[in-house]
């Protein structure tokens, strides 16, 4: 099996990083099948109060002994007006009546603050910290390092790797346009961060020092050999997991991936405020273009509605995530994935010699 300097330092025997996926799909299950079968597997813990995440940490611990990565979001400042907020609400009343609700939704829990959950890493000191959405402050760098983690940043451009680099991070996780969720792009001006994986990696690879990943539409061993061509030391795979028995993707979302076609996504913000590809369905047409409030506060206002229309079976109203590569998913258990993978790789690269 091919091995990479990044793969020595964090001791994986597979080049492969299973994607952190917040809002159900990561369970700690998932997780520690994924790196006992020799990847990397990742908690979500960007959506999770600080004690589900330290649980969360628990339990992964609790199934394997080997190294994994725990994902948080960077600091966000929620920035909308009271306007946009009633206006959101007002486009948004007819599909929660039309799923039972009340017209106005019903907020949560305030998101749980990044120096909250920076407290559970320093105390738990996962191997990895992995983060999106922007920069740590440099005490928080600072201490998790004194912890004993490796960083990892996710950068959308050349310019948000470059300031990962500078901020001390030890490696940039290169987001491809082709991948699942929400884009990370924090410097960029949005409709520029939007660069497919094959350009951006060496360009990534060309101006930093520090270790590179790439994620964004892989699916399979033909992917990671392609990455790792590129530059790359690892690649990390969200929509190629959520499939796996031990992920707890809902079956309405697992039912849409199954079905879905090679051209069935689709980026949008108008779901949660802030660029994210989906599955292609009757709320990313009809919310169309149209201006909402920014990221966290409009993933906040639909949080209810999708998760609602999820438990019914509506997979027109609720947001259905996935990469480019979606239609080349499959149902394998996460460790036998991670293995297929592994070996895949070493077959696309004994090929490519024996042409
Ligand atoms: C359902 C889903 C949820 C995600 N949630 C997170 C998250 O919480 N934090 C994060 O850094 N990335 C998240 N991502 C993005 C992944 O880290 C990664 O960039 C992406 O999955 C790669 O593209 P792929 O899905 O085509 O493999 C998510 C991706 C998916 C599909």
């Amino acid at each position: 099996m091919v091995t990479t300097a990044l793969m020595r330092r964090l001791g994986t025997a597979v080049p492969v990083v299973q994607a952190p996926m917040g809002g159900g799909p990561t369970t700690p299950e998932l997780v520690a099948a994924v790196t006992a079968a020799g990847g990397l597997g990742s908690v979500a813990g960007g959506y999770l109060t600080p004690d589900v995440l330290r649980d969360g940490i628990a339990a992964v611990r609790g199934l394997t002994d080997g190294p994994f990565a725990v994902n948080v979001f960077a600091p966000l400042e929620p920035d909308a007006s009271d306007e946009e907020v009633e206006a959101a609400i007002e486009v948004l009343a007819p599909y929660r009546l039309e799923l039972g609700l009340e017209p106005r939704p019903v907020l949560g829990d305030p998101a749980a603050r990044f120096e909250d959950h920076l407290e559970v890493l320093v105390e738990t000191a996962p191997p990895v910290v992995s983060f999106t959405f922007g920069l740590l402050p440099p005490d928080a760098v600072r201490a998790l390092h004194e912890a004993g983690c490796l960083l990892l940043g996710t950068a959308t451009s050349v310019e948000e790797a470059v300031a990962l680099e500078r901020a001390d991070i030890d490696v940039v996780c290169v987001q491809g346009s082709e991948a699942g969720a929400h884009r990370g792009t924090f410097l960029t001006e949005p409709a520029l961060a939007n660069v497919g994986l094959v350009a951006l990696v060496p360009a990534v690879v060309d101006a930093v020092d520090v270790a590179v990943v790439a994620a964004g539409g892989i699916m399979d061993g033909r992917g990671v050999a392609a990455v790792l061509a590129l530059g790359a030391q690892a690649a990390q795979l969200g929509t190629a997991f959520l499939r796996c028995p031990e992920a707890g993707t809902s079956a309405t979302h697992r039912a849409a991936l199954t079905a879905a076609g090679p051209e069935a996504t689709v980026l949008t913000s108008a779901l949660t405020g802030r660029a994210a590809r989906t599955i292609d369905n009757r709320l990313t047409r009809e919310l169309g273009d149209r201006p909402v409030p920014a990221y966290p506060v409009m993933n906040a206002l639909t949080s209810e509605l999708r998760r609602v229309a999820a438990a019914q079976g509506r997979d027109d109203l609720m947001s259905l995530w996935a990469g480019q590569g979606v239609a080349r998913g499959t149902e394998l258990a996460a460790g036998a994935l991670v293995r297929r993978l592994a070996e895949e790789t070493d077959q696309a690269i004994g090929k490519l010699r024996a042409w």
